[in-house]
């Protein structure tokens, strides 16, 4: 029997150090690039993919993101027939088309121990991930789209990849394994931030991924990693050991907003590109 998606897992709860002192009391997800927030892109994406059911890991200090996916009846009562009230159609837009649940992080763990915070969320199906601090943005299908259509054919773990400069593998994790089409890789070996003599190439796993719900009984048993947190490249390479795991490259480009140039950058290519003005 085959499974369609239809839910988008955003773990939320890290602490954003790297973002101090905007982190301090705002969280990393709700840094804009121009005027919109980071986790609105995502949720953006993840519509663009069919998927509505939008599922949060959120934590302390995390209570913005709530209220951004919700109405604010002063604000939209003193802008009511206003030229500014455009500047809201976006957001408006967004939160009619979705359901929205949030679940809490009480302790961060890692992103493993967030996603598996997430599963009384999402239950026994198939379902996306989206960490919104890698910005994604494509010509055609957006990202979500394109890995939604390849599960749809292929019915399996599906993580997203992008080439990286050989001497920044210690940032990311690493996968080995067969190409068997053009960008799409039948995953052999998946190691967390190696070294660059010790990685087996310099393919890095991006913030999207379609995980099958098996996944969660492999990150109940998964051992903290490196950093002493549960890494959910650890509990992917388990799941690659006994079935199948794809790794895609995208089409299109990614900006990791978690660091400053990252996020710079972004903020650039958004506002020549993307920026509307609410419009
Ligand atoms: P990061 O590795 O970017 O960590 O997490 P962070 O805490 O957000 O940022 P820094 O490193 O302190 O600056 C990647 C994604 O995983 C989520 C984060 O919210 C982010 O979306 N995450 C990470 C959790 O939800 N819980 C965790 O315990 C760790």
């Amino acid at each position: 029997m085959t499974s369609t998606i239809r839910k988008c897992l955003f773990p939320a709860a890290g602490y954003g150090t790297r973002f101090l002192p905007a982190t301090k009391a705002m969280p990393k997800e709700m840094l804009t690039l121009v005027n919109k927030p980071l986790i609105q892109y995502g949720v953006e994406e993840a519509i663009n993919a069919g998927l509505t059911n939008i599922a949060f890991v959120s934590g302390r200090g995390k209570r913005a993101i709530e209220d951004h996916f919700d109405i604010s009846y002063e604000l939209e009562h003193q802008i009511l027939g206003t030229s500014k009230e455009s500047l809201l159609y976006q957001i408006r837009d967004v939160i009619s088309q979705c359901t929205f649940s949030y679940t809490r992080q009480v302790e961060m763990h890692g992103l493993g121990h967030a996603i598996l915070t997430g599963e009384t969320l999402v239950g026994q199906e198939p379902f996306a991930v989206v960490l919104a601090d890698d910005f994604c943005s494509a010509e055609g299908d957006g990202v979500l789209k394109q890995m939604v259509a390849l599960y749809n054919e292929h019915q399996c773990t599906i993580v997203a990849i992008e080439e990286i400069p050989a001497d920044q593998t210690e940032s990311y994790g690493i996968i080995a394994g067969e190409e068997i089409s053009p960008g799409l890789y039948q995953v052999k070996e998946m190691v967390e931030k190696p070294k660059p003599e010790d990685a087996p190439s310099n393919l890095a796993i991006i913030g999207r991924y379609i995980l099958t719900p098996d996944i969660f009984d492999i990150l109940r048993h998964t051992d903290p990693g490196r950093g002493g947190e549960i890494q959910i490249t650890d509990a992917i390479a388990e799941r690659a050991k006994t079935g199948k795991v794809l790794a895609y490259k995208i089409k299109g480009q990614r900006f990791d907003c978690g660091q400053i140039e990252g996020f710079v950058a972004a903020t650039n290519f958004v506002f020549e590109n993307l920026y509307t003005n609410g419009s």
